[in-house]
């Protein structure tokens, strides 16, 4: 796909991310925009393109307003955007669970669309067999285990996974099941610390936590999270880099004033009769 962005010397590629596992953390955020892209990118391994988009630019109460148009939307102004990071995007809630086949067609159309370099689904033993037919129709899957927001109306909440003994005992199988299926790395959410760090311990694939442990391969967190748009509750396991939400207020502020003053628009910013540059 042709993109405008900067052309990196190659992509870092999912095979590349698995190979680290153990070794220096994997550096993973979400992005939805082109020009979010653009930013993240020299700095990121990872960019994903969430379903977390649905709450965070669209306003639904949770990801299960995200749709395939709109993950492939926001999939291809992510790969505008970047040209070194890896770009997973997420299936949506709906292309996957339910048959094989609909999955592989599912997770064929987000990368013909896309091109992006890899899709990623929520859940371990009970999906198993869709990352296993995605990956041997050749395409890279990143799984998700812990707590899946896709599924909070059916668990009545966002509740953290692990605190008893028989539900860790579920996590590591669900680790273990999305490891065998052949997924390249997988996210672990809102997981009690020693459960992550014991699951990060027993596979061979990188562990990516959010809410989880210091011990996993990687981390991510939700972009607007991290530089603080975030405009209602901010989760405890978010931790802020910066308060855009504070600087988008007050130069909201400051240009309502000016307009309503006629400070602006400055003659600076106006054309005059002779050429000058727009
Ligand atoms: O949709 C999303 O943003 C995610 C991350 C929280 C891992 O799945």
């Amino acid at each position: 796909m042709a993109s405008d962005a900067p052309v990196a010397a190659s992509r870092i590629t999912p095979a590349e991310l698995s190979a680290r596992k153990g070794g220096e953390p994997i550096v993973c955020l979400t992005a939805y925009t082109y020009p979010i892209a653009r930013l993240l990118d020299p700095h990121v391994d990872l960019q994903l393109v969430g379903d977390s988009v649905a709450m965070v630019l669209h306003g639904h109460p949770t990801t299960l307003g995200a749709t395939m148009d709109m993950m492939i939307a926001h999939g291809q102004a992510v790969m505008r955007g970047s040209s070194r990071a890896c770009v997973v995007v997420d299936m949506p809630v709906g292309s996957y669970e339910d048959t094989v086949e609909n999955a592989v067609a599912c997770a064929q159309r987000i990368v013909r669309e896309t091109g992006c370099h890899a899709v990623k689904l929520e859940g371990g033993v009970a999906i198993a067999a869709q990352i296993a037919a995605i990956v041997v129709a050749g395409i890279p899957v990143m799984g998700h285990i812990g707590l899946l927001p896709q599924s909070v109306e059916k668990e009545g909440g966002y509740k953290i996974k692990g605190r008893s003994e028989a539900n860790a005992e579920l996590l590591y199988t669900d680790a273990k099941a999305v490891e065998a299926a052949g997924a390249f790395s997988v996210v672990i959410e809102g997981t009690v610390e020693p459960v992550a760090a014991e699951i990060t311990r027993r596979i061979a694939i990188p562990t990516i936590g959010i809410g989880a442990s210091a011990q996993c391969d990687g981390q991510i967190l939700v972009i607007d999270d991290a530089i603080g748009l975030t405009v209602d509750r901010v989760p405890k396991f978010v931790k802020e880099y910066a308060l855009l939400r504070d600087t988008v207020s007050k130069a909201a502020e400051d240009y309502a004033r000016d307009v309503r003053s006629r400070a602006f628009p400055g003659p600076e910013h106006l054309f005059s009769l002779s050429k000058d540059k727009a």
